[in-house]
């Protein structure tokens, strides 16, 4: 076995969180987080003293100077990826993004007013965005991973184990995925101006990301090339504002959302005609919704990431279950309810981190790499062009 992979962490926040617990577990290769920054130091040093991590900065650039840091891992606010990603890879180091790749986050408009901005603008911008990552990518030899952990959930593994079987004698003809809850707990992202959009870009990207790699795998295992989506249409609104005009006072969702909406649905043509049906909201009670219905010509496939129904609780009085952690977003524990034995390993979180450490260390591409996340940013960005013109708009992908 030869040195460890040295990695380099920047955030100390959610994500940050449950991708330093995935580092634990990896197994078979030597892993090191050797340093953590993050904007407030304070919160730096309290994950890098759970974690054991030794050096605390808090500014990332010290982490792309350091010639012992092989992989820079951002669980930053979406508005930062692009700029670190490139920072990153000119510094010579492999990068692991969270998704979204990128979006549009602004461009001189005020505050509260970036999602009003024409969104034909907004998918121009991306684009070229897009475009210089690819550029920057060209002629480095670094690795870019994709953190869209759906492809990596053990329940979807076993999928396309079944899939890769199914698709040879039939086709998948729909993909239906969702990911739903009843809205995030960040207050950021409310405004366009830091999430880059609302539930599209937040919680559909998961389905979008999972469907638009079973149509690539689906396409090269049977003709060399990948299946790519050609035409997107998008509806969107944020349904929340609906409340008061019903006269409704007060809701266990979220409410207060800015510029963005909290209810999107996107299909995807797919190349060979076929369709995908995705689906984000934040305004679902009852925990996380994280599901995929696939619909082939000989075969049916579903996929329950979430809820998971392996454990069943009832209680009328939830109190002496106040401190157990059942599943995230869970409003009450009154009831039926379905404790989630290990949230982290049903989502894919510590399989999605082994791929990208077995990645540097092996020397091989990760599985969830940088044309699916660019093509998950064209299609929701290209969503947000058909919810404002209400019409299909075409997509010119290659790959
Ligand atoms: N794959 C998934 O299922 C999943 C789930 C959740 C989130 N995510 C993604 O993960 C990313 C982070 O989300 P989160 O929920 O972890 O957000 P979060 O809890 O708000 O954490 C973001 C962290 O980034 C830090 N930060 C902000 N600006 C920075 C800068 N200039 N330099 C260094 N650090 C900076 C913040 O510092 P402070 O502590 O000072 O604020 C904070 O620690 C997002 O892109 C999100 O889409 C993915």
């Amino acid at each position: 076995m030869g040195s460890s992979v040295k990695v380099g962490m920047v955030g100390a926040g959610f994500a940050a969180s449950f991708h330093l617990r995935s580092y634990q577990q990896v197994k078979g290769i030597p892993v090191e987080v050797v340093a953590i920054a993050s904007k407030t130091r304070i919160r730096a040093e309290q994950l890098a003293g759970r974690f054991g991590i030794a050096k605390v900065y808090d500014d990332y650039r010290v982490l792309l100077d350091d010639p012992s840091i092989a992989i820079v891992d951002l669980c930053v606010p979406n508005a930062l990826h692009l700029p670190l990603v490139l920072e990153t890879i000119k510094a010579g180091k492999h990068v692991i993004c969270e998704k979204p790749l990128t979006g549009y986050f602004g461009q001189g408009e005020p505050d509260g007013e970036v999602g009003a901005t024409s969104k034909r603008k907004m998918l121009d911008k991306v684009r070229a965005d897009l475009a210089e990552v690819t550029r920057v990518m060209a002629d480095r030899p670094v690795k870019f991973c994709y953190a869209e952990n759906w492809i990596y959930a053990p329940s979807v593994r076993k999928t396309l184990e079944i899939l890769d079987r199914c698709v040879v004698t039939g086709s998948v003809l729909e993909i239906r995925g969702e990911e739903s809850h009843s809205g995030s707990h960040s207050e950021y992202s409310k405004w366009w101006r830091h999430t880059g959009g609302g539930a599209l870009a937040r919680l559909a990207a998961h389905p979008i990301g999972l469907g638009l790699f079973l149509k690539h795998r689906e396409g090269r295992q049977k003709a060399g090339r990948p299946i790519l989506p050609v035409e997107v249409s998008a509806d969107g609104v944020d349904l929340t504002k609906t409340l008061a005009f019903q006269g409704v006072k007060s809701s266990p969702l979220v409410t207060g959302w800015g510029d963005v909406e909290t209810w999107s649905q996107v299909t995807v043509t797919f190349s060979d005609g076929t369709r995908g049906v995705f689906y984000g909201a934040d305004n679902l009670l009852g925990g996380m919704e994280s599901t995929v219905d696939i619909r082939l010509s000989n075969a049916r496939l579903k996929i329950e990431m979430l809820p998971v129904r392996v454990c069943q609780f009832y209680t009328v009085d939830p109190a002496p279950v106040q401190d157990v952690y059942f599943n995230e977003k869970q409003e009450t524990k009154a009831g039926y309810s379905f404790p989630n034995p290990d949230e982290e390993w049903m989502l894919g979180y510590p399989h999605e981190i082994q791929d990208f450490m077995e990645a540097v260390a092996l020397d091989r591409a990760p599985l969830s790499g940088l044309e699916l996340a660019k093509q998950v940013v064209e299609v929701v960005y290209a969503g947000y062009v058909s919810m404002e013109e209400r019409r299909k708009v075409v997509l010119s992908l290659t790959s």
